[in-house]
């Protein structure tokens, strides 16, 4: 069984390693991307922006791919995070699924069983469900002759059916339920699932038994709710029967279809709207793909967010004869005020998009939408005007009614373009509607104050303590001295790309020591050592001390172990850090076109980098001991001030001296700001 916890340690490091070896970074682009050859890389349209000509990279020698128009890029677990919108562990489980890796999750103990989130067993509950239902509509005697026959006489075919993994649920009340606790799921987390519900006698009923099922994925890919339709539409009961609220399901923040049309939204930076889960499966069997469905409610301030990840764009595609218009155009204005283009298409009468793009090509159906296309507020101010007529006072309201859409429109050319527009189509001043609409501004800005003020109050007291405890969290994190951070950081970005290079140390005469090779990491360590110094930033240090453990080891490759690292949070930064610009490149620059060896000017390097850590540290302690000095129980203590006084002098000469060291490698006397 697929494992959907966020658990930390569930694939194990070999694991880890293995699909990083075995994920070849130009197989993983190009089932995504079509590539060619060009001299030693490949080259192909870039997937996460929209261009004409390719500036997508790939490299099979490296490994890695890169965007050099938009920036975009990394080794095959980054691209599948980026372009599959997944999380690090499950951008893994996508790479071992395609090279048939096997996920050994281990066994859960008794404890960790008991431990378990409600939300993970969720999950697994849904999964399960999702598993059952399929298999019920493929491979059972009733599944066939009443679920499939369905899904085919409403002109789906064998592939679409299987990639939105529709499925079919029993007519009997209580299959799943009697499955699902015989496979060892306790009732009342199925009941939370809602996949089931407890009926008044106690017993576990099927909520979605007779019925097709359309399973609702989240943009990752999760099934967190399904919606069930009934086969007959003249049965009493409702058409349509959704999973309720649950700990993973909160339904205004999903869209139906999105998980598959992700990709062709960001590509066609457009994305169409339309009402029902028919509309997006028959109309992505069509051959649009680009197209997510509201499921029947008015749209909500977190469904559009979702939308305005990938695009500016959003088309509304409408039943030719739909009653519902009127009624949404209210709920349009959130788009409006997110920033976001909406065009409106309304279908022939008596068409809606699921009938429509189950009789036209790809072709005549993408034609339709461009030719038919009218802007929003045109839109909404011709549905207004045909129904106003000449009433002064009705139009009176017909304008303001425009102008309040208008209005939210966060930029300032596109609302001046609209109300010029408007000012034809409505035949009135277009330096009245100017003011007019300014004035609504005005007052929206006062209402939200006005809200937020009220919101204050009220905000629950959990969520008021949560922020204050982020904020402490926050605030220590801070207190680390943050360019002292910043180096750490550099070293660490350093340490993960060169730490197992070698370099070359100098002759040191004056203490007759011959040169000699030692690794980065270990000549980072021992001048660390050597000086007792601690690196401050918790996840640094760690990485460090882990690094450490492998100084004797030739084979250690830290960017490659760090990547792999089974805790999340260290193979995140790894990958940041790697992917990242060179934190140090600013630093180096004047040395890249060094000709002496490479471990001469590692060496360099690494003493720059760590003298110049050193220095922002003595540098702290400095600033310390003066206050110490300014203190007056220190001045009225002449012992105290004697010590002070000691390890003032000594802090300085310790200044002077890495600043001497800083020069002889051909530096100022500043401390570095990285
Ligand atoms: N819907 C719902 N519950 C209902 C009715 C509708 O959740 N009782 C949602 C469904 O997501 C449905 C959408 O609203 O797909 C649009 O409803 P409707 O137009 O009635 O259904 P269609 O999608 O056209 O479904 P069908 O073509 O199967 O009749
Ligand atoms: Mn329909």
């Amino acid at each position: 069984m697929a494992n959907y916890g966020n658990s930390k340690y569930l694939i194990d490091r070999e694991t880890i390693e293995q699909i990083l070896s075995s994920a070849k970074i130009e197989e993983v682009v190009g089932e995504f991307v079509t590539l060619k050859r060009r001299g030693v890389n490949l080259i192909g349209l870039c997937p996460f922006h929209n261009e004409k000509t390719p500036s997508f990279t790939v490299s099979p020698a490296k490994n890695y791919c890169k965007c050099f128009g938009c920036g975009k890029g990394g080794n095959p677990v980054h691209f599948i995070m980026e372009h599959e919108q997944l999380s690090y562990p499950d951008a893994l489980r996508w790479l071992a699924k395609k090279y048939h890796i096997e996920i050994k999750e281990r066994e859960l103990t008794d404890k960790e069983k008991q431990e378990e989130s409600i939300r993970e067993s969720l999950f697994v509950i849904n999964q399960y469900a999702l598993q059952s239902f399929t298999d019920t509509l493929h491979n059972t005697e009733e599944g066939k002759s009443i679920g499939l026959s369905y899904f085919r006489h409403r002109g789906l075919r064998e592939e679409t059916i299987k990639k939105f993994c529709l499925g079919y649920s029993l007519e009997k009340r209580d299959a799943f339920a009697k499955a699902a606790t015989t496979a060892g799921y306790k009732p009342e987390l199925i009941a939370k699932s809602g996949v089931c519900y407890s009926a008044e006698d106690g017993r576990l009923q099927d909520r979605f038994w007779g019925r097709v099922i359309f399973p609702v994925h989240t943009i990752s890919g999760k099934v967190v709710a399904f919606g069930g339709r009934v086969l007959q539409n003249n049965a009493k009961a409702a058409k349509y029967v959704n999973s309720p609220e649950s700990e993973i399901y909160h339904k205004s923040n999903h869209l139906y279809g999105l998980y598959f049309a992700k990709q062709a939204i960001m590509q066609k930076d457009h994305c169409i709207l339309v009402e029902g889960y028919l509309d997006v499966i028959s109309m992505y069997q069509a051959g649009i793909q680009n197209v997510v469905a509201s499921s029947g409610t008015s749209l909500t301030i977190g469904q559009i967010r979702l939308i305005h990840r990938f695009t500016n764009n959003v088309t509304l595609l409408y039943d030719g004869d739909n009653a519902g218009i009127k009624a949404s155009l209210r709920g349009i204005d959130m788009l409006l005020e997110e920033g976001l283009n909406i065009n409106v298409v309304l279908l022939p009468e008596g068409e809606d998009p699921d009938s429509y793009a189950q009789s036209h090509s790809t072709e005549e159906l993408e034609q339709y939408i461009e030719r038919n296309k009218v802007d929003f507020i045109r839109f909404k101010t011709n549905l207004l005007l045909n129904e106003v007529g000449d009433d002064p006072s009705r139009r009176a309201k017909l304008i303001e009614d425009v102008l309040k859409s208008i209005a939210v429109i966060p930029n300032e050319i596109l609302r001046s373009e609209y109300i010029k527009k408007c000012s034809e189509m409505l035949n009135s001043s277009e330096q009245l509607l100017v003011k007019e609409t300014a004035k609504l501004r005005m007052k929206n800005a006062e209402e939200l104050e006005k809200r937020n003020n009220n919101a204050n109050k009220t905000e629950n007291e959990t969520a008021e303590n949560n922020a204050v405890i982020d904020e402490l969290q926050q605030n220590i994190i801070n207190s680390y001295d943050n360019a002292l951070h910043n180096k750490e950081k550099a070293i660490i970005q350093f340490l993960l790309k060169n730490g197992n290079k070698m370099l070359q140390v100098p002759e040191n005469k004056e203490n007759n020591i011959p040169s000699f090779t030692e690794s980065v990491l270990s000549h980072l360590y021992y001048s660390f050592e050597e000086d007792g110094i601690e690196i401050s930033h918790p996840l640094y240090a760690r990485i460090f001390k882990e690094a450490s453990e492998h100084i004797n080891n030739p084979e250690f490759n830290p960017e490659k172990h760090f990547i792999a690292h089974p805790d999340h949070e260290i193979s995140t930064l790894t990958a940041e850090l790697c992917g990242e610009r060179y934190l140090l490149s600013r630093f180096f620059a004047e040395k890249a076109n060094d000709e002496r060896n490479e471990q001469a000017v590692l060496f360099e390097q690494t003493t720059r980098l760590a003298v110049a850590y050193k220095l922002s540290l003595v540098d702290d302690m400095l600033k310390n001991t003066m206050e110490r000095l300014k203190d007056p129980t220190t001045l009225s203590n002449p012992e105290v001030m004697q010590h002070t006084m000691e390890d003032f002098k000594y802090l300085k000469e310790t200044q002077r001296a890495l600043n001497e060291v800083l020069k002889s490698h051909g530096f100022g006397n500043v401390a570095l700001n990285i």
